[in-house]
């Protein structure tokens, strides 16, 4: 897959892609992700990229010239344009999975008060947010959104049968606590079915866990460990 991300801020992107899983998967060749920035794109001698709002208000909003041509200057047929936005619908696993099948993504990343309306409506093809609270701009969000995704495209994680174990594959349905050596840390025991070698038995209670706790998070899950379960 490839994917194009549109910035003000390219060296936002330097660590997050750079390590793990995304730099394996694109040593791999499986995901090609290149970084352009609006700014190449931006208007006169000063590159000018923004400007303030039509009728009043706060802060500056991306003028759409250049957020036109730097989207135009990476899309083709394929290309499914996406605008990281707090006004977009929720980033949730199906969508993920989704968009891991499209060959080609470009994401906006707005700044300031955003994008021109006018880009929305002619080069985008669908607007996401990762929650609802504002981000100072949207490069964080494209992290995100490219780490969640990219878990999906085939040979990425190496062992796919972990994908349908995850928290949300099911909705509303968490994986559950999981543990690792020592057996008792600081007085706290592995719960015993986990350590007697049986995995049908350790698979059985692992999925009545996940059942039982919902998305409620850690401190359920201990809840129902110690005191529903074991
Ligand atoms: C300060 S925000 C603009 C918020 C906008 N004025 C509003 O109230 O809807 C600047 C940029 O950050 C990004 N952003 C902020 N919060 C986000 C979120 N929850 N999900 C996705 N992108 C977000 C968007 O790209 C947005 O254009």
């Amino acid at each position: 897959m490839q994917i194009d991300i549109l910035s003000l801020f390219p060296e936002y992107f330097e660590g997050p892609f750079k390590v793990s899983i995304l730099k394996k998967a694109q040593e791999k060749g499986l995901v090609n992700i290149s970084l352009i920035n609006i700014r190449d794109f931006g208007e006169g001698r000063w590159k000018k990229v923004d400007d303030r709002p039509y009728g009043g208000g706060p802060g500056m909003v991306l003028m759409p010239g250049p957020v036109t041509k730097a989207v135009r200057s990476v899309k083709k047929e394929n290309t499914h344009v996406i605008y990281l936005s707090p006004q977009g619908k929720l980033l949730d696993v199906k969508t993920c999975q989704r968009l891991a099948a499209y060959p080609h993504l470009v994401c906006i990343c707005g700044h300031y008060e955003g994008i021109d309306q006018r880009v929305i409506e002619t080069q985008v093809d669908e607007e996401i947010s990762i929650g609802n609270y504002i981000l100072t701009n949207g490069c964080l969000a494209s992290i995100v959104l490219v780490d969640a995704v990219a878990r999906f495209i085939p040979g990425v994680l190496g062992n796919e049968d972990s994908l349908l174990d995850e928290s949300f594959q099911e909705d509303g349905v968490c994986e559950g606590p999981c543990y690792t050596r020592p057996e008792v840390f600081e007085g706290k025991c592995v719960p015993k079915v986990l350590l007697s070698g049986n995995h049908a038995e350790a698979r059985k209670w692992k999925e009545k866990v996940r059942k039982k706790q919902g998305a409620l998070g850690g401190l359920s899950n201990n809840y129902l460990v110690e005191k529903e379960i074991q």
